[in-house]
């Protein structure tokens, strides 16, 4: 029917609260833009580790890599805390994103005008906020051989490798090359390389890939920051920041970080792509907050805002992207947060606090109007 399809994986927690409205948001803006998509659900996370036994069952990998795209909201819980690495929903997680080699993960922390007030760091250190962390997926100390626990001398050990090649440090960074060439153009590699063998590859790669590639004469600048001293300067001073190339745990870290500009964990969305034509996992950056899940209480921007993502980069329907981003600005304008987004309320400022599913129906309004 050429329908477009959106393999949706709700996982557990909040997932399926936030799901609900991301794709509520979807279909009221493709039906008014004449798009045709079609939602299929499948397993992932400790959903699937319940319904299947397998946090990432074979049939949702493959619905996956046959979908147009993957919209993913967030797996995890302490029921399933216990099992083994590749057992548990981040396993699962894990296993998809290689699965699908969607090397590429991109975290944009943005801060809306409306919440300059509603961060805990002061407005005139985050004001006009915009950066885009661009973080190496697949590989890294998450997927690095060997792993495991072993005996050491009568003690106990765990270990892991923090690996990478030539090869996975180029293809990041060209894609952070491109980013950076349709932003301000300035580039910032994020690494360990004062201590660290695998952090002095990517340091050299990345200038090598930088020079071979003529960056500097397109207008792109280059320099090198410490993780430390970055995650210092992301609180001290985060307007200097246009794109942050990392790898994968370094990128895990400082994105949680970033996104304390934005006002909350639950505002930042995120695109994790692969190869031109390949589905690409659009997911929000937090996890499945377990502590307020079944409570109607999340924030579901991070969410919708993955989906307009979805809409931009992955389904080439940027008008689509802008009316979800355009209805998320036009909510917060009016004053409405959920509660994570309370905290620090400005002074006089009028603000509602609503619902996850209130704050999806205010969405679904303002797209209407
Ligand atoms: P978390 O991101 O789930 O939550 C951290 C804190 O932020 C919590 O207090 C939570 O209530 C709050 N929060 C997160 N998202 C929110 C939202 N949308 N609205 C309001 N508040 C929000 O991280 P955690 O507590 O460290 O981990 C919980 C579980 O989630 C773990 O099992 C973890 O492995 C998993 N996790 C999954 C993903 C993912 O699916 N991509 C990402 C991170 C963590
Ligand atoms: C994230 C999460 C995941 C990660 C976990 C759940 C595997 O923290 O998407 O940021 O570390 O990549
Ligand atoms: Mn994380």
């Amino acid at each position: 029917d050429g329908a477009r399809v959106i393999a949706t994986l709700p996982g557990d927690g909040i997932g399926p609260e936030i799901m609900n409205v991301a794709v509520k948001v979807l279909e009221t803006v493709a039906e008014g833009e004449g798009v045709s998509l079609r939602f299929e659900e499948h397993a992932i996370g400790g959903d699937a580790i319940d319904k299947t036994g397998k946090p990432l069952p074979e049939e949702t990998l493959e619905a996956c890599k046959a979908s147009d795209q993957v919209l993913l909201a967030a797996i995890g819980g302490y029921k399933w805390d216990n099992l083994s690495s590749k057992d548990r929903p981040e396993g699962g997680l894990l296993q998809l994103r290689a699965g699908l080699d969607c090397f590429a993960n991109l975290r944009p922390a943005t801060l809306q005008d409306e919440l300059l007030e509603g961060s805990p760091l002061k407005p005139e250190v985050i004001k006009g906020v915009d950066i885009m962390i661009v973080r190496e997926l697949v590989g890294g100390i998450y997927f690095g051989e060997p792993r495991g626990f072993k005996d050491a001398d009568g003690d106990r050990a765990g270990y892991n490798t923090m690996v990478y090649k030539k090869s996975e440090v180029e293809r990041i960074a060209r894609v952070a090359f491109e980013i950076a060439k349709a932003r301000k153009g300035n580039l910032v590699s994020v690494d360990k390389a004062n201590v660290l063998e695998v952090s002095q590859l990517w340091r050299q790669t990345v200038a090598d890939a930088f020079e071979a590639d003529g960056c500097e004469a397109d207008g792109l600048s280059l320099s090198n920051m410490y993780v430390d001293n970055c995650a210092m300067q992301l609180c001290t001073n985060p307007s200097q920041f246009d794109v942050i190339l990392t790898g994968n745990i370094f990128g895990d870290i400082l994105s949680d970080q970033a996104s304390v500009i934005t006002g909350s964990l639950g505002m930042l969305p995120s695109a994790s792509v692969s190869s031109p034509g390949k589905p690409g996992i659009y997911e929000p950056v937090h996890g499945s907050a377990p502590d307020i899940a079944g409570q109607d209480k999340a924030n579901p921007l991070g969410m919708v805002l993955s989906a307009a993502m979805m809409c931009r980069y992955g389904l080439n329907e940027p008008e689509m992207a802008d009316i979800i981003e355009d209805a998320v600005k036009s909510v917060l304008a009016k004053g409405y947060r959920t509660g994570d987004l309370m905290g620090a309320s400005p002074a006089g400022a009028e603000l509602t606090q609503v619902s996850c599913s209130q704050m999806g129906e205010l969405l679904l309004e303002t797209i209407a109007e």
